[in-house]
């Protein structure tokens, strides 16, 4: 079994290590947070976990094969760089840093290294976003028009960074594994509403080489929480919406034919509208699946799922969706 330390024990990091844990995915040997308070309550729980607040302990040693990085986004370069370079496979939180430029050199340092680097893109392992996937793959909806995407909530509002860096790689990280490419032009309209200068709202239009389009809004300010996504093809329309407990994703058999016309300038459309069906999915927890992939490329050397490219697509097309709010227009990528 891997031995691994997770770093960082805030909001986000107790589920990593509770998944860790109670799936006996890796031996997590350490625990590391500036924050003593928050240390001091695992070492109570967890009596085998060493906790510490100095990274170096997690480092030097030599029996951790890889290490979790569950810290504020502006701390991730710093702390995967210093990883890779004690030589231990890394899973860094969403989104990998806060620029292309870090997100290009930890991919080269890892590749130097001859270690894994893999971001915690978690919705990439989630059932309805796999389905998803897999039906887009298939054809089942034909050739994709557009994508339509609401990722809202009210708060939480985060000091550090906008509600892109926050929200966007959830949908960017999704649309763009299932499209398989990137945009090359994002347009975005948003709006600092509470915290001067830090935006909480946006709504992004973005084109793809394919011709397909996508609209994705993200905000810290709406009174319900939405997490829905339509996607449109020529054959079928899907809706998956991730706030449903059950029937998260729905296959529409609606659209519209076009016959050809007999004349020129006539033409004739159907509607149709057929049955709807709910697939069937998989019951597993997206992080559980997250985090025992990880386990498996670093013990089979793989290339994860959602290594250092795929995250180096989201942080490209993040850091053009910030550029076009700021001087509102279509920013290339
Ligand atoms: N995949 C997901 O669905 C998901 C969900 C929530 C958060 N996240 C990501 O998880 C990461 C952490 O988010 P959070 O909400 O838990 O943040 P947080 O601010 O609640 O917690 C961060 C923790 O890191 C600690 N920390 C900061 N600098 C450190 C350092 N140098 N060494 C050790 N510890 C340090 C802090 O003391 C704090 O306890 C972010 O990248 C965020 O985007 C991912």
């Amino acid at each position: 079994m891997k031995t691994v330390a997770v770093v960082g024990y805030g909001y986000w990091g107790p589920n990593i290590l509770r998944v860790l844990i109670q799936n006996n995915i890796a031996n997590v040997k350490y625990l590391c947070d500036l924050n003593k308070s928050r240390l001091e309550a695992v070492s109570q729980k967890f009596l085998d976990i060493k906790t510490t607040r100095e990274y170096d302990d997690v480092l030097k040693d030599p029996s951790v094969d890889a290490v979790f990085i569950i810290t504020p986004i502006n701390t991730h370069y710093e702390l995967a760089e210093k990883a890779l370079l004690h030589n231990k496979d890394v899973f860094v939180e969403k989104p990998i840093t806060n620029s292309v430029e870090t997100t290009e050199k930890l991919i080269l340092l890892a590749k130097e290294k001859g270690k894994i680097l893999m971001v915690g893109h978690t919705f990439e392992f989630s059932p309805p976003v796999m389905e998803t996937d897999r039906i887009i793959k298939s054809g089942e909806l034909g050739n994709i028009y557009f994508i339509t995407s609401s990722r809202v909530n009210l708060g939480i509002h985060r000091k550090d960074i906008s509600v892109i860096w926050d929200l966007a790689p959830h949908d960017f990280s999704m649309i763009f594994s299932w499209l398989g490419e990137q945009p090359n032009e994002i347009l975005t309209l948003g709006r600092d509403s509470v915290i001067k200068g830090n935006l909480d709202v946006a709504f992004m239009n973005l084109k793809f080489p394919s011709g397909v389009i996508a609209n994705v809004e993200v905000s810290w300010l709406s009174p319900v929480k939405m997490r829905r996504t339509v996607i449109v093809g020529s054959k079928k329309m899907l809706v998956y919406d991730d706030t449903e407990n059950v029937e998260k994703v729905k296959i529409f058999d609606k659209g519209v034919d076009i016959e050809n016309p007999e004349n020129f300038g006539e033409y004739q459309l159907t509607y149709r509208s057929g049955t709807v069906v709910s697939p069937k999915l998989k019951n597993t927890e997206p992080l559980k699946n997250e985090l025992m992939h990880f386990i498996e490329c670093i013990t089979e050397r793989k290339t994860p799922k959602t290594d250092g490219h795929s995250a180096l697509r989201v942080i490209k097309a993040i850091e053009a969706a910030e550029k076009s709010s700021e001087i509102c227009s279509y920013v290339k990528l």
